[in-house]
């Protein structure tokens, strides 16, 4: 048990005061924790003071302040530059880093607290500012101490949807850059598409009502293929790679007949050819995680 006040209105200092500082330091405020901020530029903090903040003259004061100290600034080395000098100040307490970290760095931080009794729980932001406060948008991702988590989740769930991805600091960031792989190729796709359909002079706002519906359609496949990946039988009687490969070629022929770049569309047609010309057109298309996986294999 942490020996600093947890609990439905537990005190909490927020340190980084940029666009999502700002959001996460505002959700604590609206939920009636007691809430300390500190920024570089101090004026940022302008708004949440009159909201009932207490703005803390140096980071030391802001993690006295605090039974959990929460971190949302830009990067690894901006938090470790504000954490290092106060690092007597934070042993005994619990800090939960929000600032996007690679699973390495995740890792290291971890690390670095353990051996300064500094209780860890790294976590990844899945929204926007804006976002922030809304359970049905917002998502954050946890990893590390789960004592933390179970101590301060009256608080942490005011940001959004919780979810706790085991001990591993490292899990959360990695997970985190899964989700945003996977967010960037479909967002790809959906420029490739509005371009392809902007040759006749449909709209992108037309084409969009057509593609949300289609797209979550899509999204119903995939634990189905999550299904064959796990079980690494790539078998099946539909959607083979073979059936696939025509698709893919039949998007690029006409995306060049009518003069428009390919560039989103030829890195996976080559995955699929790769497949095929080993010998899995049968397969389903599934296995293009191995491919993925094992580029030379
Ligand atoms: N915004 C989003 O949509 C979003 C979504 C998910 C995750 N995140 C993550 O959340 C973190 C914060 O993002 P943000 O959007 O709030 O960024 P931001 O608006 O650019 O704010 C950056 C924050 O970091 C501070 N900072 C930068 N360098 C510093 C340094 N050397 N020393 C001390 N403080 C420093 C800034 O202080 P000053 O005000 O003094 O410059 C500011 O508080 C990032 O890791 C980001 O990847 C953001």
């Amino acid at each position: 048990m942490n020996e600093h006040a947890s609990g439905p209105a537990a005190p909490v200092t927020v340190i980084g005061l940029g666009s999502m500082g700002q959001a996460v330091a505002a959700a604590f405020l609206k939920g009636g924790h007691p809430t300390t901020i500190w920024n570089r530029t101090a004026a940022k903090g302008r708004d949440l003071v009159a909201r009932g903040a207490v703005l803390a003259h140096s980071p030391a004061d802001a993690v006295r302040a605090g039974g959990l100290v929460v971190v949302c600034v830009l990067d690894r080395e901006a938090a470790q530059g504000i954490l290092g000098p106060v690092e007597a100040e934070l042993a005994g307490r619990s800090l939960t880093v929000l600032t996007s970290l690679s699973p390495e760095e995740a890792e290291e931080m971890a690390q670095w607290a353990a051996e300064r009794n500094i209780s860890f729980l790294g976590g990844a932001i899945m929204a926007t500012p804006d976002l922030i406060g809304d359970p049905e948008a917002a998502s954050i991702l946890y990893a590390g101490s789960h004592t933390v988590l179970r101590e301060y989740r009256p608080a942490l769930e005011l940001l959004g949807a919780t979810t706790y991805l085991g001990d591993s600091a490292a899990r959360a960031s990695l997970l985190e850059t899964g989700l945003l792989a996977s967010m960037y190729a479909m967002f790809a796709g959906f420029y490739h598409g509005t371009a392809l359909v902007g040759t006749d002079g449909v709209t992108a706002e037309e084409f969009t009502a057509l593609a949300v519906p289609w797209l979550k359609a899509m999204t119903t496949f995939l634990p189905g293929q999550a299904e064959i990946i796990d079980a690494g039988d790539y078998t099946t009687d539909q959607q083979s790679l073979e059936f696939n490969k025509g698709g893919l070629d039949h998007i690029i022929r006409i995306s060049e007949a009518r003069g428009i770049a390919t560039d989103v569309m030829r890195p996976m047609a080559a995955l699929v050819d790769r497949q095929v010309e080993r010998g899995h057109g049968a397969d389903s298309v599934a296995r293009l995680v191995e491919g993925i996986r094992y580029p030379e294999a």
